[in-house]
């Protein structure tokens, strides 16, 4: 019996940990995608990886009712940011969205870099949820509006040279005093990808292993070998010269893609989580705030292939594929384990068809102009630079993006016509890291709307236009 009651203790002692003593690990979760899965099985999918909080991306009704009894804390997006400017379409907006889930909502994160729209307007609107929610009763939800890395200023060389832009310097104040009343801490959104990118460091320096060949000291001595570390850091000095130096800070996006980019593959990524997850766990800190726990919400969930882009690797930033396989190896519970993360059941494929192109005929410029169809009816972000389908030959482009049409439409007999140029083969056609997909059935998800997991994308990149990239060397 004593034992017994030992066992529980434990048990409530694990239970009540998130008390913002430990780091957290959450999970986000977009949906605009083919084919999605249906969200009580995700659930289950995230209890069984022990995730214990998940961002969703907005507040459907059908969705956050999958999460409800879970025990995970949810937090659900508005990008309605403007329309909620008026103090009763904000009433009413809690009032439907928010009062029936209220057992269930912990955190209203609202818009997407919502700052850089219509920045007054946007906090005005963030007041009037603040003022409903107090209305009803439902302060202890908490309200936030996510910044992403792109807010500090340019040409960083160190974390010290963090600071936030000029032009939001008045918002930025309204948004530390609120944030610091309301016990509530900033949420920034990471790019590690992007960043390296864009300052041209070393590929290496993506990863918390310690194995950068790029090594930055700060002023204060403090040494940074990851790009994580690196940009936590320019967020504390950055709130640190905006004078809010005590505000904690969650990281709500931070991921690795898989595809449609440079060093993006499931190798890299799984190097990124495989160190990025034992590091938060261990409640080691950064150089500027040790010891401090870090939250952080891997991005995201499952792959997003219809997620409107400006650099092909928005659609590949999922642990899982669109049909709930596992795309590499991470312990979402931070212990480091070499382990995939547990398989989505119950999920029915459509059977092993797939749709390529015959080859047949010799003209080129027809065949271009059906790839082209193919490709903006479904997703061919794959055949990027650096993608895992960008070493196919121009038959195998064509067929890569017959497929992706046709496993978009289920396989629909229609979808594989192509004016005649279109194959129904039962062989999988996958080369190499190049995939050719089958996914899941039809009515494993129709009922739910999509909703998209949105990113901050450096607008330098601008429309890849890659497809032409690629093809008119080949016509
Ligand atoms: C950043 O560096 C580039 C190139 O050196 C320069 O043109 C630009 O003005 C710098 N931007 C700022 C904000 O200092
Ligand atoms: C990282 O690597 C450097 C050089 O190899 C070494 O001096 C340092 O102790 C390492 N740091 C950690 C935390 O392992
Ligand atoms: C691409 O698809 C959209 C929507 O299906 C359609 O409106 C548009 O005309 C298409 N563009 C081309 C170039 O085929
Ligand atoms: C893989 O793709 C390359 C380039 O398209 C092609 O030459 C090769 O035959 C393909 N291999 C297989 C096994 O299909």
């Amino acid at each position: 019996m004593a034992l017994k009651m030992i066992h529980l203790a434990y048990l409530l002692i694990i239970l009540c940990r998130n008390d913002g003593v430990e780091a957290i690990i959450g999970i986000n979760w977009g949906r605009a995608s083919a084919q999605r899965i249906v969200p009580s099985q995700v659930v289950d999918l995230l209890l069984q990886n022990g995730i214990s909080a998940a961002r969703i991306y907005s507040t459907q009704r059908d969705i956050i009712r999958a999460f409800r009894g879970s025990g995970i804390d949810l937090t659900v997006s508005s990008f309605n940011t403007l329309g909620l400017n008026s103090v009763d379409a904000a009433k009413n907006w809690v009032e439907n969205k928010i009062v029936p889930y209220a057992d269930t909502i912990r955190n209203i994160y609202v818009g997407n870099n919502a700052f850089s729209e219509n920045k007054d307007a946007v906090f005005d609107s963030v007041m009037n949820i603040h003022n409903a929610l107090s209305y009803f009763g439902l302060s202890e939800i908490k309200l936030n509006i996510p910044q992403p890395q792109i807010m500090l200023k340019e040409n960083l060389t160190r974390p010290s040279d963090g600071e936030f832009r000029d032009e939001f310097k008045e918002v930025y104040d309204r948004l530390f005093r609120y944030l610091e009343e309301n016990n509530t801490p900033l949420v920034m959104e990471m790019l590690p990808i992007t960043f390296i990118n864009e300052y041209n460091y070393d590929l290496s320096f993506g990863f918390a292993d310690n194995k950068s060949t790029n090594v930055i000291t700060d002023i204060n001595g403090f040494v940074y070998t990851n790009v994580f570390e690196f940009l936590y850091d320019s967020f504390v000095w950055a709130l640190k010269k905006a004078g809010a130096p005590n505000l904690k800070i969650v990281v709500g996006q931070v991921g690795w893609p898989t595809d449609g980019y440079p060093g993006a593959n499931t190798y890299t990524a799984e190097r990124f989580y495989k160190t990025l997850l034992p590091f938060v766990m261990s409640n080691k800190g950064t150089p500027m705030r040790p010891g401090a726990p870090i939250d952080i919400y891997v991005h995201c969930f499952q792959d997003e292939n219809r997620m409107t882009y400006t650099t092909p690797y928005s659609r590949h930033w999922g642990i899982y594929r669109g049909n709930g396989e596992p795309k590499f190896k991470i312990d979402l519970s931070g212990q480091g384990r070499d382990i995939f993360p547990t398989r989505a059941k119950g999920i029915m494929r459509m059977p092993d068809r797939w749709c390529v192109f015959n080859g047949l005929n010799n003209n080129r410029l027809g065949a271009f102009e059906q790839f082209e169809k193919a490709c903006n009816g479904s997703d061919c972000t794959g055949l990027a630079t650096g993608g895992s389908c960008s070493h196919l030959d121009f038959v195998g482009k064509v067929s890569y993006a017959f497929n992706m049409y046709f496993q978009f439409r289920f396989q629909a007999e229609n979808a594989c016509e192509f004016k005649g140029m279109g194959q129904v083969v039962t062989t999988n056609p996958s080369n190499g890291s190049c995939l050719f997909r089958v996914d899941v059935v039809e009515g494993m998800q129709t009922q739910f709307a999509p909703s998209g997991c949105k990113l901050h994308e450096v607008p330098k990149c601008a429309i890849l236009s890659f497809l032409l990239l690629t093809f008119t060397a080949l016509l």
